[in-house]
């Protein structure tokens, strides 16, 4: 397992100057495309979570894939988290500051009160989305009981606002 979780880090490609100059991206699009990656992530995320959790949410977008894959192997249901005015239904909305101005992130109804989560998203990165993300959940009177990211980026302070992330990979 260990040697698969190495092999899926290999398949992260880095990207110079994506968004923007300067910026080295981490594009795990290679990593969705590989059947052993994929499967050693997700089991890696759950054995990680230790089985304490009774739902998995996922952050839009690709947080949304990994929570999937582990709600699957999990036999949980999962909970999408979501950018505003995506819900038809949503019952609880957070609002968080992004870089360039606010966002809002929404859940469903179907985040019942006194629900334990797992909640994952792809990468922790300045640990915005995730912080808001366990809000909503907080909010909706559920509780985050873990947090797993596949990736977390260093120096970009997301440690320190989301010191509890279970991160498989760091770079
Ligand atoms: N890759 C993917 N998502 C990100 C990154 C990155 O390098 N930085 C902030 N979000």
């Amino acid at each position: 397992q260990t040697d698969n979780i190495a092999y899926a880090r290999s398949l992260i490609r880095t990207i110079a100057d994506y968004p923007q100059p300067g910026v080295s991206f981490r594009d795990i699009t290679p990593l969705l495309a590989d059947g052993r990656a994929m499967h050693a992530v997700a089991h890696e995320l759950l054995v990680q979570a230790q089985g304490d959790f009774d739902v998995v949410a996922g952050i839009e977008a690709r947080g949304f894939i990994f929570a999937g894959a582990v709600a699957t192997l999990a036999r949980t249901g999962m909970i999408p988290i979501r950018k505003a005015g995506k819900l038809p239904k949503p019952a609880h909305r957070v609002t968080y500051t992004k870089e360039y101005g606010e966002d809002h992130l929404e859940v469903s109804p179907d985040l019942k009160p006194g629900m334990r989560v797992l909640l994952i998203d792809d990468i922790l990165a300045t640990g915005g989305s995730l912080k808001a993300g366990a809000h909503l959940i907080t909010a909706a009177g559920a509780e985050v009981t873990q947090i797993g990211v596949v990736l977390e980026l260093e120096g970009l302070g997301g440690r320190l606002v989301m010191p509890q992330t279970r991160a498989l990979l760091s770079m």
